[in-house]
């Protein structure tokens, strides 16, 4: 396996949505990053930010405004048809609540064999549902289980489910959007461990996306911070958590509760979370974060930061940090 290569580069992806009155919501503005076969890119920042639209525009849910997704060396942002279809194979997306996403009507047998079915995997109706039972197994479920319904499972059998569903078509890429979000802490341990364990024997590479930091810590090679549509800074997790350049990731990590009251004091006077959020309708020329930003200067307010390299394996996007050297 050529673990060095990229599954996944992106390069200034953009998604807009027209919200009325000529207003356009810029919910993703020139992401780019890059996702190492095998690995795994954690997604962060607060609600509203953009996570999901990333992952909806890379799997091409949503069609992209904007900017290049290579796939395996391949630009996929403009694909359609049969190409198209054996990209819904190759990349899938696990959601947070999968009971939203699983058919009610059909029993988990037939969940599992909908997508081998689309996509010609299996001789026949018997040898699909063999596949199907193979995996309940997989995913620490029981092949009994395939004649039950949705309804009949818990939130984390359901999460195994969905998954046992996206790893049927045999992916390369996916996209876990806040997939363990409503799960108990102790279930959310066993379905990062799952996944891990697919990672290593099947290949597999994630996008996670996830408001948790210490679980994307946990389970991510590298991390993205997002903050209001854009990327601020990404990183291979040791530089991003260690030595966070972007005074956002300094504010999101200082927000990571520490059991020691001295610190928590000095935390909450220097909290610069609390400024006020600028809006993703129209925005300004500027940095997204400059409304919020203890080391905010004029050009902040006219000249969007690109990112540029702050360390290894390592790029922010913040003017004080170039004039910083
Ligand atoms: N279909 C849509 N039409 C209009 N606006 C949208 C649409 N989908 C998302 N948005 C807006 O785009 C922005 C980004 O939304 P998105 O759901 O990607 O954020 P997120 O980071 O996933 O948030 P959360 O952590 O709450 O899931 C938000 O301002 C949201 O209101
Ligand atoms: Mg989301």
């Amino acid at each position: 396996m050529s673990e060095k290569t990229d599954l996944l580069v992106v390069e200034n992806l953009k998604k807009y949505f027209s919200v009325g009155r000529g207003k356009v919501l810029h919910a993703v503005d020139n992401v780019s990053f890059t996702v190492p076969r095998g690995t795994t890119l954690g997604l962060v920042g607060e609600s509203g930010c953009g996570k999901t639209t990333v992952g909806r525009t890379l799997v091409r849910l949503y069609e992209p405004d904007g900017g290049k997704i290579l796939f395996d060396g391949q630009d996929i942002s403009g694909v359609r048809g049969r190409e198209k279809r054996e990209l819904t194979r190759r990349m899938q997306m696990v959601y947070q609540d999968p009971y939203a996403s699983l058919n009610p009507f059909f029993t988990v047998g037939e969940i599992i064999t909908e997508g081998l079915e689309i996509h010609g995997i299996g001789a026949g109706k018997k040898e699909r549902m063999e596949i199907a039972y193979g995996l309940l197994e997989k995913v620490g479920l029981h092949r009994e289980h395939a004649n039950r319904f949705p309804h009949e499972f818990s939130g984390g059998q359901r999460q195994r489910v969905g998954l046992a569903r996206s790893l049927a078509v045999n992916p390369d890429f996916i996209v876990c959007d806040e997939a363990i979000s409503a799960l108990d802490v102790s279930v959310q341990a066993q379905i990062v461990n799952m996944l891990c364990d697919f990672q290593e024997s099947m290949g597999l590479t994630y996008l996670f996306i996830a408001h948790d930091l210490s679980m994307v810590r946990y389970i991510s090679d590298r991390t993205a911070v997002m903050y209001l549509g854009t990327v601020v800074e990404v990183g291979d997790n040791r530089e991003v958590y260690d030595h966070p350049a972007h005074p956002y990731t300094q504010g999101l990590l200082q927000a990571v509760p520490v059991a020691d009251p001295d610190y928590e004091q000095e935390r909450s006077r220097q909290n610069i979370m609390l400024g006020e959020v600028s809006s993703p309708v129209n925005p300004g020329p500027g940095c997204r974060f400059c409304s919020r930003c203890p080391h905010v200067t004029e050009r902040c307010r006219q000249e969007m930061p690109a990112l540029r390299p702050v360390g290894t394996g390592h790029l922010a996007a913040c003017h004080a940090l170039e004039q910083g050297g």
